[in-house]
């Protein structure tokens, strides 16, 4: 009788699932196996190996709660979020702007903000910075009643989402709607470099892998209009630190903007969103 081979135990788990009713639900998991297969094989993966692989995703369980999800929070530090975008969106002639990942610290129904108004709601020292341009659609139209729901942290580096009874729960977050014009235009703050939540099982991965935890400074933006598709994206500060290396891969060079000081000293941040029609 002939001893199992490696490639016949992976053939075996394979043909096992071919059965699966749900081709969609076939087709990944027959991938999911080949490839998970095919990385054991290739670093010849021991059983304590094994072991800590099967401890070290028990504690990433674990650890994660209503508000924490420390999955993602793997996800987003192997790429796999950032990977996930590019291949939905990887339509390169797109004259959209470029999506980028949700981030754990969005909150939903922020409040309904006037164009112009402040978002800073708790004074911690931040530079004031004012955000404007234009919501267009890809001939370059302006696309009047936009809704733009932005979040960002303060100077501290926190969001408000994370202490909120030292900023109050709607510090530096607020709904905009774009002018008959499509103009935008946000009073608020700088946003700064922050650390991903390190002091869980993905930190102690970084940390291992040598792998610094920061993300470079950005305010997020969910842009939606009607009969366009919604758009999640970030806008970079390009004298920020770690925008070659922002821990989770969400940099993009289209996103990245300068903030200029205008003369009563206020930065001045201008970015126009380009949103794609929905089909039909
Ligand atoms: C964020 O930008 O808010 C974020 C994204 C991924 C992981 C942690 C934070
Ligand atoms: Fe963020």
């Amino acid at each position: 009788m002939q001893r199992m081979t490696e490639d016949d135990l992976t053939d075996q788990v394979v043909s096992r699932i071919e059965a699966t009713p749900d081709p969609r639900l076939r087709e990944v998991m027959s991938a999911l196996v080949r490839h998970l297969h095919a990385f054991a094989k290739e670093v010849r993966l021991t059983e304590e190996e094994w072991l800590e692989g099967i401890r070290f995703l028990t504690s990433t369980g674990k650890i994660c709660d209503d508000v924490r999800q420390e999955f993602i929070l793997l996800s987003d530090t192997l790429g796999l979020s950032s990977l996930v975008d590019v291949v939905n969106h990887s339509d390169v002639d797109s004259l959209a702007t470029e999506p980028t990942i949700l981030g754990p610290f969005y909150v939903p129904a922020s409040p309904q903000r006037e164009f112009g108004a402040s978002m800073v709601e708790y004074d911690d020292g931040g530079e004031p910075a004012v955000l404007r341009g234009v919501v267009r659609d890809e001939s370059g139209k302006p696309i009047p009643g936009a809704s733009l729901d932005v979040w960002q942290n303060s100077a501290t580096g926190f969001y408000a989402v994370q202490q909120p009874e030292i900023q109050g729960p709607t510090n530096l977050r607020g709904v905009y709607r774009t002018d008959d014009q499509g103009r935008y235009e946000i009073r608020t703050v700088r946003p700064v470099p922050y650390p991903i939540p390190d002091d869980g099982p993905v930190g102690r991965l970084l940390a291992d892998t040598g792998r610094h935890p920061w993300r470079a400074a950005h305010i997020h933006a969910k842009v939606s209009a009607d009969g366009f598709v919604p758009l999640t994206t970030h806008l970079f500060d390009r004298e920020s630190d770690y925008l070659d290396s922002d821990t989770v891969f969400g940099v993009k060079e289209s996103l990245i903007e300068d903030f200029v000081a205008a003369e009563d000293g206020t930065l001045l941040c201008e970015h126009d969103f380009v949103l794609r029609a929905a089909a039909g």
